[in-house]
């Protein structure tokens, strides 16, 4: 992994491979988790002027319809969903101690740049940005490109970041071939996972890297049975599922992503299932620093993830979703249930002797 340039304070960083061991749950002074970060976000700022034409629906904004033409990307781009990727990416830091791979980037990146070269970097699906926006600020001589359907970025990046507004599943045209592809958090985003990894593979240059990092969304789960099947928490992460099904763009598609980085060729794949604890639960500091992070992020995450399945693809009345959603929410803040995504990194690369269609 990379060293960190702002790494997380060492009581706020999760501690060394806690992944293998149930999370210890500390004294409970209340059943309710409220949360202590209130404006923790970053500052980037909104492109709200787009030339666009967003849609506007139950009181949030969604992609254009004309840049998402095919996909159904049923999750919002207004601020409140800008706030809510910048936590996450706060909260990928806390867990990660500050990296922004797992893969060994560092020694292909001091390679390339050994060799007077710049190393070419794609971030898919890159929301604000900000994952692309440190990376170029960490490796100076990379050259960042993020694509997204939405225009969020901010328009004052460092030199070496760009960003395009594309379909990521529309055929390819860049320049040339990338060192290191990069996508994170992108269940609910991919129609044809098989395409879309044959096209990274044939997008990198022999030798490079793809990385995949994802919250299995679906995949809430309990260590001590505290999670029930009855509960409108449990209820609800099954409902994601059956509508990522209906419309062809799974929310469940985590603990895959291994399987379709190996069948699109690439060598040396490596799988990390983690665990990311929501709420203010666990007895270790830095995990529930790392709860309560996500247990903000979830508080709008609720409505972003439901609220257009709900009513687009179930056909929910808003009332009926909404008044969900806050049960939902309502067993998120109940500390009592101890919560826990899984979480799956997966990165492999593309084998040195293809140079079948490289440049
Ligand atoms: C949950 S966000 C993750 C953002 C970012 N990767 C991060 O981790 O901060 C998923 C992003 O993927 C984008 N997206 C979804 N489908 C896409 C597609 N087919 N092509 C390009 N971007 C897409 C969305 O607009 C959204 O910004």
């Amino acid at each position: 992994m990379s060293s960190p340039r702002s790494s997380p304070t060492a009581a706020a960083a999760a501690p060394a491979n806690f992944e293998e061991l149930p999370i210890e749950i500390g004294v409970e002074s209340d059943d309710t988790d409220s949360s202590s970060i209130g404006s923790d976000f970053s500052e980037t700022t909104s492109v709200s002027s787009s030339v666009f034409d967003y849609v506007y629906e139950n009181g949030r904004r969604y992609a254009s319809q004309r840049t998402g033409k095919g996909t159904e990307y049923l999750i919002p781009n207004d601020e409140t969903e800008q706030g809510r990727l910048d936590l996450m990416h706060h909260m990928w830091n806390l867990l990660h101690r500050g990296n922004l791979f797992r893969a060994n980037v560092e020694d292909a990146y001091k390679k390339k740049v050994a060799k007077g070269e710049s190393f070419r970097v794609l971030d898919l699906g890159t929301g604000t940005g900000i994952w692309a926006i440190d990376f170029g600020d960490q490796y100076p001589k990379a050259e960042v490109i993020g694509v997204d359907l939405s225009p969020i970025q901010p328009h004052w990046v460092p030199p070496n970041v760009k960003f395009e507004v594309d379909n990521f599943e529309d055929e390819w045209v860049f320049r040339s071939k990338f060192d290191y592809i990069h996508g994170r958090n992108l269940t609910g985003s991919i129609k044809d996972p098989a395409r879309l990894f044959k096209q990274i593979y044939d997008n990198l240059v022999p030798g490079g890297i793809v990385e995949i990092c994802e919250n299995h969304v679906t995949g809430l789960y309990s260590e001590d049975g505290t999670l029930k099947e009855d509960s409108a928490l449990y209820k609800y992460h099954n409902l994601l599922s059956d509508i990522g099904h209906k419309v062809g763009q799974r929310m469940d598609i985590s603990p895959e992503m291994k399987s379709y980085v190996e069948n699109a060729g690439f060598q040396q794949v490596d799988e990390f299932k983690g665990k990311l604890p929501v709420g203010a639960w666990p007895k270790d500091e830095a995990l529930k620093t790392i709860g309560l992070v996500a247990q903000e992020i979830v508080q709008t995450g609720v409505e972003a993830f439901g609220l257009a399945g709900f009513t687009r693809v179930l056909g929910w009345e808003p009332k009926k979703a909404k008044d969900f959603c806050e049960q939902v929410r309502a067993d998120y803040n109940n500390r009592k249930i101890h919560k826990i995504y899984p979480i799956f990194i997966v990165h492999g690369t593309k084998p040195a002797g293809d140079c079948s269609d490289s440049e």
